[in-house]
C-alpha cells in the first residue's frame, strides 16, 4: 500500500525533478487576500503571482497546501461525514506555472505522473475539457491517446474554475477515475454523473483571466497553470478503496475514536466517527495557524466545526471530552509533514478541551429543548426560527449544528425566523447601550457594526496585510469615496493596526492601493470594543468603499510599544514581589517612547527598592524566555493565576499572557489584549526614570526600555563626564570630590564670616579706627562698617563692649544703602544708660522707626545708610543730654 505520506512526497519529488520550486504549505489564514476566509485551494498563496502583482525568483512551483472549505464560496461543512469525499480540511497537491508552460506541458505532467510514475491504468481514466476548448481536447488526444469518447466536453461551470468572486480563473480540464461497475454512477456529463463511480481526481486549470469585482473579466498578463489534486482522493484510488475515509490517515483517526468511545464505526455511528475525524483535522490545523474559537469571523467558523464534532462525540456516547484525546493520533499521522501541528500541540489540546468542556455544559439541556420542540414534527416539517435562535443564544448551538441535528429526521429549520430573532436581539442590545449614556456619535459605529459585524485585528503576528474597505467616515458621516487632502476614518474588514485601548497607544503607518492611493494613518481607535478605526489623511489618489488596501504599520514604532507593554507586566510582577500583594495596577500608559505604570502603594519607593525592581526586571529580560499567549475564559484565567485588571470589561474569552520564569512557574501571568514582544530579550533594557505620587495611596513609575533607556543613560553619563571635567577629576571620583568641595566651601564661608567680624572689630572701617571717647561722663565706643552681615552685629557689639570695659558701645553696619544698628551697655552701666532708648535715637537718625531689645543690648535699622555718622552723633547727643 502506498501511504498518504508517500503519495505526497512522490508528487513533490516528481515536480522537483522537473525543476519546480517546492513551496511549503502557507498558513490556512490567507495573508494576501482579505476577501477569503481560509485558503481553499493550492493556488491561493500564489494569487498575486498569477495576476502579475508579485514577482518570485521562479516561474514554476509545486506544493501540498492545507485547505479549509467551511465558509464562503466553497463550503463543504454540511455534507461532511455523510459522503465519501467531503472534508472541511484537506490537502491539495498542485503544480503551477506562472507564464512558463501552458496546457500541453500541464497535461503531459499529469498524465506521466499518474500513469507512469504511479501506474494507474489508462483505461480507468477519463478527461474532461471546457466545451469550447478544442486545443485542450486535441492535446489530450495526442498526449494520452485516450479515445475521443473518454475526452468529454463539458459546457458548465464545472469546467471553469475560479477561486472566489474575484481573482484569477480560467477553463479547466479534469481527470476522473472510474472506481468500477459495482458502484452506481456515470461519466461526467452523463445523466448519472452524480453517482459515485467516476471520481474527479485532478483539476488542471488553464489560468487565463482575472475576474474583477465590477464583473469585468480581464486577461492575465501571461497564460498560466494551476492544478489541484485532492490528496485524500488520490490516496483512496492508490490504496484501492473507494471512500476517502477508508484511507490510512482516516482509518487511524477513526480507530482512535472507536477505541476511546468503545463504539464501532458502523451503521448510524459511522457518520459520527467520520465527522469527529474530519473536524479534528480542521480544528487542529486552524488552531495551529493562529485561529482560536470566538463568536466572530474565522473564530466562529472554527467554533462551528468544533461544536459539530463535539455533538457527534456526544452522539457516540463519549462520557468525557474526546477531541483533545484524539490529537496524538493526528500528530502521529501528519506531524512529520506539518511540524506546526507538533509545535502547537499543547495549545490545540488545551483549546479543544476547553471548548468541549464548555459546550458540554449546555449540550444536554439544548438537546432536550430540541427534542421537546420537535416532538410533534416529522419528515418535511420545519423547526421555528425562534427555537433555533434560543439554541444558539442560550445553549451555544451554531445554526448549522441545529440543522445537522435534525437532518436524519428530515426536519428543516426556518432560517428567516432565526435571522429575524437575531436582528431583534441586536436592536435590543443597541437600545440598552444607548440607555447607558454613550455618546450619540456612537450611532455610526453601531450602524457599521450591524451591517458588517466586528472587524478583525490581525496584528498580533504581523504588521502588514490586506483589508477590504467596509466604510469611510468623514466629519462623522459615512461617505462612499475620499480623495487627496481628505481626513477620514477608514474601516477595513481586517487590519494589522492595533486600535488604541487598554492603555496601549494606537499604531501609525500607511494605507496604499495598487491604484495609487497613499494615505497616512495617524492614530487608531476601537469603538464599541470590536471595530478597528484608522484616523487617516489621504496624501494622494482616491479611496472608495470596497477597495482592497494594503495596510502597513510603522513596525519600528510598534516594536517600541511592544517592548514597553511587556515591560509593564514585568514591573507589575516585580513590584508585587518586592512590595507585597497589595500592589495592584491602577492604570498605565504605553507609548512608543516611554511608559508609566500606576499602582496602589502607600508610600514613596526608596532608592533601594527602585534599584531592586530594576535589577529584577532586567534579569528577566536577560533570561530571554519566550512570551506565550493562550485564550481562556476569564474564570479559568484567574484560576490559573492571571492578574485581572480591576474594573476592566472582559469578553467571553480572554488572552492570557505568560512571561518569564520564576521557579517552575511563569514570572508574570496577566489578562491582556495588547501586543507584546516574542521573547523578553526583545525589551533589551529597562530603566525607571521617575517615581511620584498620583493620589493618596497611588504611586506612579515612569520608565524606559531599549534604545530610549540607553539614550537616557547615555545622557546621564555625558553629564557626569562634563561634571568630572569641570572638577578636573575622573567620573568615578566625582562624588568624593563634590563632598570634599562642599566641606571646603563650608569652611571658607565660616572663615569669611569671622574675617568680616574681625574687620568690624579691628579697624579699616568707613569712619576710621574705633576710639573710646568720654561722652556725658560715660565711656563710648562707636564704629560704622560696610558689609557686615546684620546677623553678626550683636556678636560684634559684645566684642566692642568688652573693649570699652565699662560704658556704651555702638555699631552701625551699612549694607546696600541700608543701615542696621546695635547699641550695647555694659552691665555696670545699665542702671543709668538704657540701650533701648539709645538705639531708638540712632534708628530715628537713620530714617527708620522703633528699635528694641533689652537694656544691655538693643537693635534696629533704617533705610538711610548714608546717615550712619548722624546716627552715631544722635547717640552721643543722647548720652550728653
Ligand atoms: N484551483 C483549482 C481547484 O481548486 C485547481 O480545483
Amino acid at each position: 500500500m502506498t501511504s498518504t505520506n508517500d503519495i505526497r512526497r512522490s508528487f513533490l519529488d516528481h515536480f522537483a525533478g522537473a525543476g519546480h520550486h517546492i513551496e511549503p504549505s502557507a498558513p490556512l489564514v490567507p495573508h494576501n487576500d482579505p476577501t477569503l476566509m481560509f485558503v481553499n485551494a493550492g493556488m491561493v498563496p500564489f494569487k498575486n503571482v498569477f495576476t502579475g502583482l508579485e514577482k518570485r525568483p521562479y516561474t514554476t512551483a509545486a506544493s501540498s497546501q492545507k485547505c479549509v472549505r467551511a465558509g464562503g464560496k466553497h463550503n463543504d461543512l454540511d455534507n461532511v461525514g455523510f459522503t465519501a469525499r467531503h472534508h472541511t480540511f484537506f490537502e491539495m497537491l498542485g503544480n503551477f506555472s506562472f507564464g512558463d508552460y501552458f496546457k500541453e506541458q500541464a497535461i503531459d505532467h499529469a498524465w506521466t505522473l499518474i500513469t507512469k510514475t504511479w501506474g494507474l491504468p489508462p483505461e480507468k481514466l477519463t478527461a474532461t475539457v471546457y466545451h469550447t476548448d478544442d486545443e485542450a481536447f486535441d492535446l489530450w488526444r495526442k498526449i494520452s491517446g485516450l479515445p475521443e469518447e473518454r475526452i468529454i466536453r463539458i459546457p458548465t461551470s464545472d469546467n471553469f474554475w475560479s477561486m472566489g468572486d474575484t481573482g484569477p480563473c480560467g477553463p479547466c480540464s479534469e481527470i476522473f477515475y472510474d472506481h468500477g461497475e459495482h458502484i452506481w454512477g456515470g461519466p461526467p456529463g452523463s445523466p448519472e454523473e452524480d453517482g459515485d463511480r467516476f471520481v474527479e481526481i485532478w483539476n488542471l486549470v488553464f489560468m487565463q483571466y482575472e475576474q474583477l469585482a465590477d464583473g469585468e473579466r480581464v486577461d492575465l498578463p501571461r497564460p498560466s497553470i494551476d492544478t489541484g489534486m485532492g490528496l485524500e482522493r488520490i490516496a483512496a484510488v492508490m490504496q484501492g478503496v473507494h471512500d476517502n475515509y477508508d484511507t490510512d490517515t482516516f482509518k487511524a483517526l477513526i480507530a482512535a475514536s472507536v477505541e476511546l468511545t468503545g463504539v464501532a464505526a458502523e451503521g448510524s455511528t459511522q457518520a459520527s466517527h467520520r465527522v469527529v475525524a474530519d473536524h479534528l483535522r480542521a480544528a487542529s490545523f486552524l488552531v495551529a495557524d493562529g485561529v482560536l474559537p470566538s463568536n466572530e469571523g474565522r473564530g466562529y467558523v472554527l467554533r462551528r466545526i468544533m461544536r459539530r464534532a463535539m455533538r457527534h462525540a456526544h452522539l457516540l456516547g463519549a462520557k468525557d471530552p474526546l477531541m483533545h484525546r484524539l490529537l496524538p493520533s493526528l500528530t502521529a499521522e501528519m506531524g512529520a509533514a506539518y511540524p506546526e501541528l507538533v509545535r502547537a500541540q499543547p495549545l490545540i489540546a488545551e483549546t479543544l478541551e476547553r471548548e468541549e468542556v464548555k459546550f458540554r455544559q449546555t449540550l444536554d439541556k439544548g438537546l432536550r429543548l430540541l427534542d421537546e420542540a420537535t416532538a410533534g414534527l416529522g419528515k418535511g416539517d420545519t423547526l421555528p426560527g425562534e427555537v433555533a435562535f434560543k439554541l444558539y443564544d442560550t445553549y451555544g448551538f451554531p445554526y448549522d449544528l441545529t440543522e445537522d441535528a435534525l437532518r436524519t429526521q428530515g426536519i428543516a429549520v426556518d432560517r428567516a425566523g432565526f435571522d429575524a430573532a437575531m436582528a431583534e436581539q441586536k436592536a435590543a442590545a443597541r437600545a440598552a447601550w444607548k440607555g447607558s449614556g454613550e455618546k450619540a456619535s456612537d450611532d455610526i459605529w453601531f450602524d457599521i457594526a450591524e451591517t458588517h459585524g466586528s472587524t478583525e485585528f490581525t496584528g498580533y503576528s504581523s504588521t502588514s496585510g490586506e483589508g477590504e474597505v467596509l466604510a469611510l467616515v468623514k466629519d462623522g458621516a459615512p461617505v462612499e469615496a475620499v480623495e487627496a487632502g481628505d481626513e477620514v476614518v477608514v474601516l477595513t474588514n481586517q487590519t494589522p493596526f492595533y486600535g488604541e485601548s487598554g492603555g496601549q497607544m494606537g499604531d501609525s503607518g500607511t494605507i496604499t492601493t495598487l491604484g495609487g492611493l497613499r494615505a497616512t494613518v495617524r492614530d487608531t481607535g476601537k469603538p464599541l470594543g470590536r471595530l478597528h478605526t484608522h484616523q487617516t489623511v489621504i496624501e494622494a489618489g482616491t479611496l472608495k468603499v470596497g477597495d482592497t488596501v494594503h495596510l502597513t504599520v510603522d513596525a519600528e514604532r510598534r516594536d517600541r510599544i511592544r517592548a514597553n507593554h511587556s515591560a509593564t507586566h514585568l514591573v507589575h510582577a516585580a513590584l508585587r514581589n518586592r512590595l507585597g500583594g497589595h500592589v495592584t495596577q491602577k492604570g498605565s500608559l504605553v507609548a512608543a517612547d516611554r511608559f508609566r505604570f500606576d499602582f496602589s502603594h502607600p508610600k514613596a519607593l526608596t532608592a533601594e527598592e527602585i534599584g531592586d525592581i530594576e535589577a529584577e526586571v532586567n534579569a528577566q529580560i536577560r533570561a530571554n524566555e519566550t512570551v506565550t499567549t493562550r485564550l481562556m475564559t476569564p474564570d479559568d484565567a484567574v484560576a490559573a493565576g492571571a492578574l485581572a485588571l480591576f474594573g476592566e470589561k472582559y469578553g467571553d474569552e480572554v488572552r492570557v499572557l505568560s512571561m518569564g520564569k520564576a521557579d517552575a512557574n511563569s514570572y508574570s501571568v496577566e489578562l491582556c489584549g495588547g501586543t507584546h514582544v516574542r521573547a523578553l530579550g526583545d525589551i533589551a533594557l529597562f530603566k525607571i526614570v521617575g517615581e511620584s505620587a498620583v493620589s493618596s495611596g497611588v504611586r506612579r513609575i515612569e520608565a524606559l526600555t531599549g534604545e530610549a533607556a540607553r539614550q537616557w543613560l547615555g545622557a546621564r553619563d555625558e553629564a557626569l563626564k562634563a561634571a568630572a571635567a569641570a572638577l578636573k577629576t575622573s567620573p568615578d571620583e566625582v562624588p568624593a570630590r563634590v563632598a570634599q568641595l562642599a566641606e571646603a566651601l563650608k569652611k571658607a564661608e565660616r572663615e569669611l564670616a569671622d574675617a568680616k567680624k574681625a574687620l568690624a572689630m579691628g579697624g579699616g572701617a568707613a569712619s576710621g579706627g574705633p576710639a573710646v571717647e568720654e561722652v556725658g561722663g560715660t565711656k563710648f565706643l562707636a564704629q560704622v562698617v560696610d558689609g557686615l552681615d546684620p546677623k553678626g552685629l550683636r556678636g560684634a557689639v559684645d566684642d566692642l563692649k568688652k573693649a570699652v570695659g565699662s560704658g556704651v558701645a555702638m555699631l552701625v553696619a551699612v549694607n546696600d544703602g541700608r543701615a542696621s544698628v546695635a547699641v550695647g551697655v555694659t552691665d555696670d552701666q545699665t542702671a543709668s544708660r538704657n540701650a533701648v532708648d539709645l538705639v531708638k535715637a540712632a534708628v530715628a537718625a537713620l530714617g527708620g522707626q522703633g528699635g528694641g531689645g533689652r537694656p544691655d543690648m538693643a537693635q534696629g535699622g533704617g533705610p538711610d545708610g548714608s546717615a550712619a555718622d548722624a546716627a552715631v552723633a544722635a547717640v552721643k547727643a543722647a548720652l550728653a543730654a
